[in-house]
C-alpha cells in the first residue's frame, strides 16, 4: 500500500465545485425520488398529501416543493417510535433519539446507505473545517443516542483521521488525552469546549499551549463573538457545524476553514428553504426565517420540508458551490418574549463576551413578577479577578448595555467562578421559572 497517496488529502467531492445547473440537476432527480419513497412507504406523510390533495406526481421543478405539506416534530412524536421508517425494520441498522425535553423523544433510524452517506458528509464536513487524513480527532460529543459522538466518529474515521472517542464528560480525562496523546482537532460543543479549557488552567496548562489548533464546534447556537474568546484563549480557528437527528445528525452544514462566513448546506442531500415561521410562506435567499429541510436521499426516515425552528438566512456560496446558511440566530422555541420585545439569548452572549471582567459562562432566568415577564441574566467573573468592586461595575454596565442595545430591563447578577451549572453538551441558556399554562 502507497500510504503517500492519500486522496482525500488534497481533494473534495466533486459535486461540491459543481455548477449550480449541475447541482440542480442532481437535487431535482433526487428530490424525486425522495418525494415518492415517503408518499408510497411513510403512511402518516401520504395521509398529509392526499389531505391536501397533492401526490409527488405533481413534482416537476424544485419550486414544486412549495406544494408540499410541512413535516413537524410533532409529525415525528405521532408516528412514535418507528412509524415515519419507509423501510422494513430489517433494513434498520441503527436508532437515534432526540431527548425530547417535552414528552416522547423523537426516533431516527438509518440504513446500512444512510450511516454511509452520513459518514460521507461527516468526512466532507471535518475536511472542510481543516481535517485531514493526518488529523488526530479527539470527540467530545456524547456518544450514544445523542447523533454527534457517533456522528463525527463515523466521520473522522472517513477522512482517515485519527480518532480519540472520548465522549462528553469526564472533564479532567479529557485534559489528560489532550495533553498526552495531543490531538490536533476537537469536536465538541462549543460551551463544553470553555469548561475544559478552564480545566486546563486549573491543572496549570496553558490553553493557548496545547496541541489544539481547530475546534469543529456546533449543536447549540454560538455567537461571533463566542468565536473570538473561543480562538483567543485556545490559539485555535473555531469552526461551525451543524445538524439535526430528523435529517441524520451533525454533517448537514459546515463551515469551511478559509473563509469562515456561514455553513456551506450540503445541498447534494439536504434541501434547504427559509420560510416565515408564521405564515410558512417560502421566503427568497438573504431573508431571514426559518429553516426547512427535505432530505434527498436518506432511505430509512426521509423527511420532506421538516421545520427545524431555527433561524437564520440562505446566501450564495463561496467556498463550495452549495448555498450558506448565516450562523443560527436561535431556535424559535429559545426566543423569550419580554414585555413585547423578542430576544435571543445569543443577543445577551454578545454583551456578556464584549466585557473583559466577565466569564463567558451565562444563564437567563425568566419569572413572572405581578404578571409580567422579567429576566435574570447571571454571569460570572473572569477568573484572577481580584478587585472586588469590578463585578458589581460590570453588572451595572450589563444591565445597561441591555436596555440600550436590545430594549429590556433586566437584572443582571454576578456570581463567584463555578457557581453557573456546567454541561458536558449543549449548554442550558434559559430556566423558564414561569408557571406553565
Ligand atoms: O445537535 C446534532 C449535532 C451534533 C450538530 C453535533 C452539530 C454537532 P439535535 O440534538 O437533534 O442534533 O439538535 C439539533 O441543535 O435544530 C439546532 O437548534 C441546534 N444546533 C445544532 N447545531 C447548531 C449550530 C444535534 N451549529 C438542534 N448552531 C438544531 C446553532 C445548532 N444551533
Amino acid at each position: 500500500m502507497d500510504l503517500t497517496k492519500r486522496p482525500l488529502e488534497h481533494e473534495l467531492d466533486p459535486i461540491e465545485t459543481a455548477t449550480r445547473d449541475q447541482l440542480t440537476a442532481v437535487q431535482t432527480r433526487r428530490m424525486a425520488w425522495s418525494l415518492r419513497h415517503a408518499y408510497e412507504n411513510v403512511a402518516h406523510y401520504r395521509a398529509k398529501c392526499d389531505a391536501v390533495g397533492v401526490n409527488p406526481g405533481d413534482f416537476r421543478e424544485l419550486s414544486d416543493l412549495a406544494k408540499f405539506p410541512f413535516t413537524a416534530k410533532q409529525d415525528l412524536r405521532e408516528t412514535y417510535p418507528f412509524g415515519s421508517f419507509a423501510v422494513p425494520m430489517s433494513e434498520v441498522v441503527r436508532i437515534h433519539a432526540s431527548s425530547g425535553t417535552t414528552g416522547k423523544p423523537t426516533v431516527v433510524g438509518y440504513t446500512r446507505a444512510d450511516i454511509n452517506m452520513w459518514a460521507s458528509v461527516m468526512a466532507r464536513s471535518i475536511r472542510a473545517g481543516g481535517g485531514r487524513h493526518s488529523s488526530r480527532v479527539l470527540v467530545s460529543y456524547g456518544y450514544g443516542l445523542f447523533t454527534g459522538g457517533l456522528g463525527a466518529h463515523y466521520g473522522a474515521e472517513g477522512l482517515g483521521a485519527t480518532v480519540i472517542p472520548m465522549s462528553g464528560g469526564q472533564t479532567q480525562r479529557q485534559v489528560q488525552l489532550i495533553r498526552d496523546f495531543e490531538p490536533d482537532i476537537i469536536m465538541v460543543t462549543p460551551s463544553y469546549m470553555l469548561v475544559i479549557a478552564d480545566e486546563m488552567e486549573r491543572q496549570g496548562m496553558d490553553p493557548r499551549a496545547c496541541s489544539l489548533k481547530i475546534g469543529i464546534f456546533g449543536a447549540e447556537p454560538w455567537t461571533g463573538q463566542m468565536r473570538g474568546a473561543l480562538e483567543q484563549r485556545l490559539n485555535i480557528d473555531a469552526i461551525d457545524i451543524y445538524g439535526l437527528s430528523e435529517v441524520i445528525g451533525p454533517g448537514v452544514a459546515q463551515e469551511c476553514i478559509e473563509t469562515k462566513d456561514g455553513l456551506h448546506i450540503w445541498e447534494d442531500h439536504f434541501y434547504p428553504e427559509i420560510i416565515d415561521p408564521a405564515t410558512g410562506a417560502v421566503l427568497p435567499d438573504g431573508e431571514q426565517g426559518e429553516l426547512v429541510l427535505t432530505s434527498l436521499t436518506k432511505e430509512a426516515m426521509p423527511v420532506i420540508r421538516y421545520r427545524t425552528r431555527d433561524l437564520t438566512r440562505l446566501m450564495p456560496g463561496t467556498a463550495r458551490t452549495m448555498r450558506r446558511m448565516d450562523k443560527i440566530t436561535g431556535r424559535s422555541d429559545d426566543m423569550l418574549i419580554i414585555r413585547g420585545v423578542n430576544v435571543f439569548p445569543t443577543q445577551i452572549e454578545e454583551l456578556v463576551l464584549r466585557d473583559e471582567r466577565l466569564a463567558p459562562h451565562y444563564q437567563l432566568e425568566v419569572r413572572k413578577d405581578n404578571h409580567l415577564d422579567h429576566v435574570t441574566v447571571k454571569v460570572e467573573v473572569r477568573h484572577g479577578l481580584t478587585d472586588a468592586s469590578a463585578g458589581p461595575a460590570a453588572a451595572q454596565a450589563l444591565q445597561h448595555h441591555i436596555k440600550s442595545l436590545i430594549g429590556i430591563s433586566t437584572t443582571v447578577t454576578v456570581m463567584n467562578e463555578g457557581d453557573i451549572e456546567r454541561s458536558m453538551g449543549k449548554a442550558k441558556r434559559v430556566v423558564d421559572l414561569r408557571p406553565k399554562p
